[in-house]
C-alpha cells in the first residue's frame, strides 16, 4: 500500500478536516482520519500521524510489548474497545499528564499515539506532530487575574509557536475586551495597544504599558503616519472571516505588522475559501487550538 498520514480532527470538527483533506481521504475511525501520501498541512488536524503502522497484537501483553519496542511514550487515541485499550496502557510506562505551568518548553521526549481499529489490531505513530497527547494542550489555569478564558488561546499559540513577545515590544491587540490577551501580552513585559469599542477590565487598563482606546479595529489606517508600526499585530474580533483577511491584507501591504496572531472565528457554516485565502499568505500558518471552538488561529511570524 503506499504511504498514509492519519489526522485526529479535534471533537466536533471531523466533517471540516475531511473535507479539508479532500479526495485523498481513504478511511475515518471516530475522529481519525486516514488520508494518502505523506504529512501535508491540515489546519482542522489537532494531531498528525507519520507513517502510521498497522500491528497486529495476539494479546493485551504482546501489543503493550510491541508497542514499548518502538519507543517509551505513547498517548492513546481512545476510539473503541475501551477495557482492552485501558488494560494495554496499564502495560506501558507511564507519561506525564500533568497540566504545563505557561512558559514551560514544549515537551521535548518524542511521543507515539496509538489507538485499537479491532481487538487485535492497532494503529500507531511513533512520530506526531504534537507533543501534547492528542493534540491537546493543558495548562496550569490562573482563574482570577484573567478577566475571560480567550487568555488560554495566546498561552496555547505561543507555547506551540516557542516564541513570545519581549520586554517592550509593541503589540496591538484588536477586540481586546475584557482584557485576557492584553494581560497575557502585558504580563509579558511587552506595551499593548488594546482596542475595543467594549471597555477593558479596570485591572488590565491599569496595567503598566497598557494604553486602552475605545475604537473599532478596522477604524485604524495602517497606512497612516499616526498609526504606529507594531511587533506584534493580535486579534480575536468577532466578525466575518473576510473582513479580518481585508484587515491583515491592510497590514501587510502597509509593512506595519512584524508578527500576527488571529483568530478567525466562523458562523455556522466553516468559509473555506477564506480558509484558502489565509493559507496562501507567504510565510504563514493556520491551525486549530485545543483552546478554539468554531475558530482558527492564524499566525505569521516572518
Ligand atoms: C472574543 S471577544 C475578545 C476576548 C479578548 N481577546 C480577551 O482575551 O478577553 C471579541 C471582542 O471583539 C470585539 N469587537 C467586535 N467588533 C469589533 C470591532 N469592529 N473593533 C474592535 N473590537 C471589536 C467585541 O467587542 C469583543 O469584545
Amino acid at each position: 500500500m503506499s504511504p498514509e498520514t492519519a489526522y485526529l480532527a479535534p471533537e466536533g470538527f471531523v466533517d471540516d478536516l475531511v473535507r479539508e483533506l479532500g479526495d485523498g481521504v481513504r478511511e475515518v475511525h471516530g475522529r481519525l482520519v486516514i488520508a494518502e501520501g505523506p504529512e501535508r498541512p491540515a489546519a482542522w488536524a489537532a494531531n498528525v500521524w507519520r507513517e502510521p503502522r498497522r500491528i497486529p497484537s495476539a494479546s493485551i501483553g504482546d501489543a503493550a510489548k510491541k508497542l514499548r519496542a518502538i519507543q517509551r511514550n505513547w498517548a492513546l487515541y481512545d476510539l473503541a474497545h475501551h477495557r482492552r485499550a485501558a488494560l494495554i496502557v496499564e502495560n506501558l510506562p507511564k507519561v506525564s499528564a500533568k497540566p504545563i505551568a505557561f512558559g514551560q518548553p514544549l515537551p521535548a521526549a518524542p511521543l507515539g499515539s496509538w489507538t485499537l481499529l479491532a481487538p487485535d489490531l492497532m494503529l500507531a505513530a511513533p512520530s506526531c506532530s504534537s507533543a501534547f497527547p492528542n493534540g491537546e494542550p493543558q495548562f496550569v489555569e490562573d482563574r482570577t487575574s484573567s478577566p475571560s478564558r480567550a487568555y488560554l488561546k495566546l498561552w496555547e499559540a505561543f507555547t506551540l509557536l516557542g516564541v513570545t513577545p519581549m520586554k517592550d515590544e509593541l503589540c496591538l491587540d484588536l477586540g481586546s475586551s475584557p482584557g485576557g490577551w492584553t494581560w497575557v501580552l502585558a504580563g509579558l513585559g511587552a506595551r499593548v495597544i488594546s482596542v475595543d469599542k467594549a471597555p477593558l477590565d479596570p485591572r488590565i487598563a491599569a496595567m503598566p504599558g497598557v494604553e486602552y482606546r475605545s475604537e473599532s479595529a478596522f477604524g485604524l489606517d495602517p497606512r497612516s503616519a499616526s498609526v504606529p508600526a507594531v511587533d506584534w499585530l493580535c486579534s480575536d474580533v468577532i466578525c466575518y472571516p473576510p473582513r479580518l483577511l481585508a484587515l491583515v491584507q491592510r497590514w501587510i501591504a502597509a509593512g506595519k505588522a512584524r508578527r500576527f496572531i488571529c483568530s478567525v472565528k466562523f458562523q455556522a457554516e466553516t468559509d473555506f475559501a477564506v480558509i484558502d485565502a489565509f493559507k496562501s499568505i507567504p510565510g504563514s500558518r493556520l491551525m486549530h487550538l485545543h483552546h478554539n471552538k468554531h475558530e482558527l488561529t492564524w499566525v505569521k511570524l516572518s
